[in-house]
């Protein structure tokens, strides 16, 4: 398909099953003046993260990655009034961005924001109750950290989302240089053979362009 059929579709199926929300569009419109670069999930995907939440009954919800806090607003609109969302966001100055956008929307009583690289933050939260639905979505050279680390604070029947693993088709490329891409591929292997895991992949092409998603069980 050519990208203007594909707009036009994603745009269709945007107006038809997503619709217009304020709220949503002032933090994507706050986040870019913000001067934060526009890679948040495209609305269809925004709410099949917050269908996943529903579906799942998820109470407690894991974000690798906040930027704008975007995909965080659908996911705690998904969840009940005494669930959370664990967002993890390595820059201060972003983190204040989505705490506005947060707030804005109304769900920062469900929202706890940790600043910090998302690998020294992890071990931290070992301990408490686990997750019900973890979504990765942040620098993709780590995420075979983030799955392990998705594994050991879920439990079995944790869903588990990966942003961004087609990459315009990249990732099927042995050969790629990207260390993105390496990284990403790093992850889709460990769900293929980690006994912790059972997980399949979609490739998307939306308004961000042609990428995916893998959507994993916690066994
Ligand atoms: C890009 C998109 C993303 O969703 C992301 O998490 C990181 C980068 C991009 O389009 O470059
Ligand atoms: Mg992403």
């Amino acid at each position: 398909p050519t990208p203007e059929l594909w707009r036009r579709v994603d745009a269709y199926l945007t107006d038809t099953l997503v619709g217009h929300d304020p709220d949503l569009e002032d933090a994507v419109a706050a986040q870019h003046a913000a001067g934060l670069p526009a890679i948040e999930v495209a609305p269809v995907n925004g709410k099949l993260l917050h269908l996943l939440a529903r579906i799942s009954g998820a109470r407690r919800v894991l974000e690798i990655g906040t930027l704008g806090a975007y995909s965080t607003i659908w996911m705690a609109r998904g969840i009940p009034a005494d669930g959370v969302v664990v967002t993890i966001e390595a820059e201060p100055r972003i983190a204040e961005v989505a705490r506005a956008n947060l707030e804005r929307a109304g769900v920062d009583a469900k929202v706890d924001i940790l600043i910090g690289r998302a690998a020294d933050v992890l071990p931290t939260l070992e301990g408490a109750e686990p997750f019900d639905l973890v979504f990765i979505d942040a620098d993709k050279e780590s995420n075979t950290i983030y799955l392990d680390w998705a594994a050991r604070l879920g439990r079995p029947g944790t869903v588990v989302v990966v942003d961004n693993i087609g990459r315009g088709g990249e990732v099927a490329n042995p050969a790629t240089t990207s260390a993105q891409v390496i990284g990403t591929q790093r992850g889709l292997e460990l769900l293929g053979r980690d006994p912790r895991f059972d997980a399949t992949a979609l490739q998307t092409l939306d308004l961000k362009g042609y990428d995916g998603i893998a959507i994993a069980l916690v066994v």
